[in-house]
């Protein structure tokens, strides 16, 4: 009797201590390394509008996640103290505060409990890593970050997505420059965890598997495959939307999918991250690709892209721009918004260099 009522107590914390059975929408990635996984991510995630040269992204954060976006790269800034992520500079594009960026994610998470969740963050003005862990902690996010043992994991050293999922600490996070093992260990440096390829790519023949930033050891780290494609506008990158169904595809020439074969071929697996612009262009194509990297089956569905000025009126004025305001859709339609964007751009940052 004794024994038998141990064994249904053992059998309940056994069962309650390994409790998810789907993570990130599938059975088969429970029991993954997260390092052994292919994500789909949002490059500049909070620059969202439509006919704003500035904008990366059609849909806010919320949509991005629940079409099926994993990890969410963001450019951090200095705006009078405050973090703000911005999009080379706050006058040029401001998509509001970390904090309020980080309460978004959280409440999104509090209502998907089976999701691992990863952010990228550009530190862009070196601010350091206790900043960045104050602002965490004031969204409460920080104890649903994930520490691991050590300051670099090589991509098999991860833990599973059920044991993250399990522990609650769901919530992986990188930062490009500063980060501090000792300091704050939930804020992940990420170049000696994950080597990126190229960017600013503005021919889609050019997309590269090489290593061009990162400092791990390229056969054993995670990977980051930046495939979004860039136009040259008086000189300066800025992403090339016409073309994002070509470069979102799952096959064909200048593809996602195209690029993502050749790179497993090149190193034996599969990318960990695929950083895109406009994620839904293709019709969900990006998360087929990251589904056939993963041996599973896609079955979602994505939001439908928002029609520019530019296709909508048969290509002949590149419109406007929302002045930036992240959360807006800003469809206006004036050229002289164009013409500010232009003057913010020279005027404030002289001879600026890169929409990255
Ligand atoms: C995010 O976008 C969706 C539509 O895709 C909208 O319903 C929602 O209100 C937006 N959320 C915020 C915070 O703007
Ligand atoms: C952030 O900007 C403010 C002024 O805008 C400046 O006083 C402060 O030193 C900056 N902080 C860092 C860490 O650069
Ligand atoms: C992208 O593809 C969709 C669906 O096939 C189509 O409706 C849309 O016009 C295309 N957009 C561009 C810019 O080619
Ligand atoms: C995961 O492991 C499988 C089996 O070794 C491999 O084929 C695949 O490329 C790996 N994926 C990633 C993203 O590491």
């Amino acid at each position: 009797m004794l024994l038998g009522l141990t064994l249904v107590v053992l059998s309940f914390l056994r069962f309650s201590v390994n409790a998810a059975t789907v993570c990130n929408g599938n059975t088969q990635l429970c029991d993954r390394s997260y390092g052994n996984i292919t994500y789909v991510g949002a490059h500049d995630s909070y620059a969202v509008g439509v006919n704003n040269l500035a904008a990366n992204q059609d849909y806010n954060i919320t949509q991005q996640l629940t079409d099926g976006i994993r990890l969410l790269q963001m450019q951090a800034h200095n705006n009078s103290g405050t973090i703000y992520l911005c999009h080379t500079a706050c006058e040029l594009y401001n998509g509001g505060t970390l904090l309020d960026y980080l309460k978004t994610v959280k409440t999104w998470m509090g209502a998907n409990p089976n999701e691992v969740v990863t952010l990228l963050i550009v530190n862009s003005d070196n601010l350091a890593a206790t900043q960045f862990a104050s602002v965490f902690v004031a969204a409460g996010v920080d104890s649903m970050s994930y520490s691991p043992q050590s300051a670099s994991l090589p991509a098999s050293g991860w833990p599973t997505l059920g044991s993250l999922i399990d522990a609650g600490t769901r919530l992986v996070t990188f930062l490009s420059t500063t980060a501090s093992f000792e300091a704050v260990p939930y804020l992940i440096d990420e170049f000696s965890n994950v080597w990126e390829s190229p960017y600013n790519t503005v021919d889609n023949t050019a997309f590269q598997c090489q290593k061009d930033r990162g400092t791990g050891d390229i056969s054993t780290s995670m990977f980051l495959i930046n495939h979004y494609l860039d136009t040259e506008v008086l000189g300066n990158p800025v992403p090339n939307v016409a073309e994002a169904n070509v470069t979102n595809a799952a096959s064909g020439p200048g593809s996602l999918g195209e690029e993502v074969a050749i790179c497993a071929g090149l190193y034996n697996r599969y990318p960990n991250f695929l950083l895109v612009d406009f994620y839904e262009y293709g019709g969900g194509s990006v998360f087929q690709v990251a589904a056939t990297a993963n041996g599973v089956t896609y079955t979602g569905t994505v939001a439908t892209p928002k029609p520019t000025s530019t296709s909508s009126s048969g290509g002949s004025n590149p419109s406007s721009t929302n002045g930036g305001n992240g959360n807006s859709d800003g469809r206006t339609n004036s050229g002289f918004g164009m013409a500010t964007l232009f003057t913010v751009c020279c005027v404030t940052l002289g001879a600026f260099s890169v929409f990255i």
